[in-house]
């Protein structure tokens, strides 16, 4: 393979990327267990960013663009709410989602709406007036003793009913307004949905439904715990009501996304608020997490239930990297694209970017990346400015320039990525051929068994190493990164050298620019990535056997 050919090829993509002759509609795909976002037909990268909930509205959008701008992220992730689309039952008003694509396509950035409706966090907050007040007709989920919980049930048909008409309304209004242009990419199918406090729906009908032999598609996804076949009591055991509540919810949704999908055909997800991925086996629910939830022990039944939705993905809300890694490890399947369509904007989740990206994800989204005077501190960052975005802008100014072209690698499977651990160790990536060694916290010059000073270097008081690399031929790597050590080797038994280590970056034609060639110290000791990223096209060789 040609580097110079990629680089052209990547050229190419970049300006492609928000011409007004898209007419391909975007999709996922999957080859060989890995996954891509064709838009235009190529891979994308989302380097996303996603607004404050409260951010719906057009005066609002003031603050979102610059922050969207200092962060360069090319894609903007932004709520649909069905209290603002359609105030009185069947009048609707699209305004809002007019006034974004017309400045989303000034701005040149692709969207990702947010349906905000039967659950937002759970919660009804962003139905309608008129259905929060009709609790009759728009059944709230049933405790056992009959008490109506705080959670609308999936049972309610009159709700899905409402849902999936102003659902679909939405959909074709895009599909008038964006099928040329595609501006937008995806959508996400309510946000974060599930039950707090009460494992399922003990309401007649779901009482019924429960009783009922486990559906044959579920079976066939998810492993039976007790029994072949039965009632989800008898196949599941101790995890039916948690399993039978995630059917009924993915049903609900997955019907909804595909009456969407028949009228504008654009790739669906759902996200989620994560149970302890660290937990394994996971034990049966235990009021620990919001119960029906696309968590990822049931992505399986969400696969079953809602074959319409693509991915089923993580909110990154947990800075510890043993969780972070588990997550990413549990998401990304070959039945499921990893796709991160919020992750904090605290600093210290950025370095995870390179991890997330690195491993072949769609794309990522820090959250609340608008200069709203607001913040979701201890979720997030305390700063509501350019200092919130910048950790995560640093990355994004690494990724932008290659964006195209990382997605067809990371499809192709040339890409690895790391963000440095809580435990600050060592960690390898392995190419076909190569390894990369990654280690932390060292100095630039020396090693740090030589223990020749007691002083470690300023700033790295908290985690925030991280690299992304791709081999982009056999014998040449382009590697991203920040805060790392990062030796290239042979596999063990062969033989290798690193033969030029070029910094530099790309122009606005996609062209790589040579900045300078790292020699002498600066490779006596390996790569040793900066506290400011950079990007180093790398050169290995293996010397002729005597
Ligand atoms: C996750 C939700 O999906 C977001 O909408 C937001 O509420 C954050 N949690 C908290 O800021």
């Amino acid at each position: 393979m040609k580097t110079k050919t990629l680089f052209a090829t990547a050229l190419a993509c970049l300006f492609a990327a928000q011409s007004a002759c898209a007419t391909e509609a975007p999709r996922v795909i999957e080859r060989n267990g890995r996954h891509a976002l064709l838009v235009d037909g190529k891979p994308f990268l989302i380097l996303g960013a996603q607004v404050h909930n409260s951010s719906n509205y057009p005066e609002a959008l003031k603050a979102v663009w610059p922050a969207i701008n200092d962060l360069k992220a090319n894609t903007v992730l932004v709520p649909v709410a069905w209290e603002q689309v359609e105030p009185e039952e069947g009048r609707f008003d699209f305004s809002f989602v007019d006034t974004l694509v017309k400045q989303a396509r000034q701005q040149k950035k692709h969207l990702v709406l947010l349906w905000f409706a039967t659950w937002k966090n759970t919660s009804a907050q962003y139905t309608p007036a008129w259905v929060k007040l009709a609790p009759q007709r728009f059944p709230a989920m049933l405790d056992h003793d009959g008490k109506p919980s705080y959670c609308l049930s999936p049972f309610g048909t009159e709700t899905l009913k409402a849902d999936k008409r102003a659902f679909v309304a939405l959909m074709a209004h895009l599909k008038k307004l964006d099928s040329t242009e595609r501006t937008v990419l995806m959508v996400q199918v309510e946000n974060e949905v599930g039950t707090y406090g009460l494992v399922r729906d003990f309401a007649p009908a779901a009482q019924a439904a429960f009783e009922q032999p486990v559906p044959a598609a579920v079976l066939a996804h998810k492993k039976p715990v007790a029994a072949p076949a039965g009632t989800w009591r008898d196949v599941y055991g101790d995890y039916a009501d948690e399993y039978f509540h995630a059917w009924a919810i993915a049903r609900y949704i997955g019907d909804i996304a595909a009456a969407g999908r028949a009228t504008y055909d654009l790739p669906m997800y759902v996200n989620n608020a994560l149970r302890n991925p660290l937990e394994q086996p996971p034990k049966p629910w235990n009021k620990d997490f919001a119960s029906g939830g696309p968590t990822h022990d049931v992505i399986d039944i969400y696969k079953a239930a809602a074959p319409a939705l693509d991915i089923v993905s993580p909110d990154i809300y947990n800075a510890e990297s043993e969780q972070v890694n588990a997550n990413l490890r549990l998401f990304q399947r070959a039945d499921n694209a990893l796709w991160v369509p919020e992750i904090s904007n605290a600093a210290i989740y950025s370095r995870y970017l390179y991890a997330i990206l690195g491993r072949g994800a769609l794309g990522v989204s820090p959250f609340g990346i608008d200069y709203f005077n607001y913040s979701n501190f201890p979720l997030g960052a305390t700063s509501t400015d350019r200092e919130m975005v910048e950790p995560f802008a640093r990355v994004y100014r690494m990724f932008q320039p290659v964006q195209r072209q990382w997605a067809q690698w990371a499809f192709d499977g040339r890409t690895r990525g790391a963000a440095e651990g809580d435990d600050r160790k060592p960690q390898t990536l392995e190419f076909p051929g190569w390894v990369a060694k990654l280690s932390y916290r060292e100095w630039q010059f020396g090693e740090s068994s030589w223990k020749s000073t007691d002083k470690l270097p300023a700033g790295t008081e908290q985690p925030g190493g991280g690299v992304a690399i791709a081999q982009i031929a056999d014998d040449e790597f382009l590697v991203l990164g920040q805060r790392t050590r990062v030796r290239l080797e042979p596999l063990p038994g062969q033989n290798g050298m690193m033969l030029r280590a070029e910094q530099g970056r790309f122009d606005d034609k996609g062209r790589w620019v040579m900045e300078r060639v790292w020699n002498g110290d600066q490779v006596d000791y390996g790569l040793n990535l900066p506290a400011e990223p950079v990007m180093l096209k790398v050169t290995m060789g293996r010397p002729a056997k005597p």
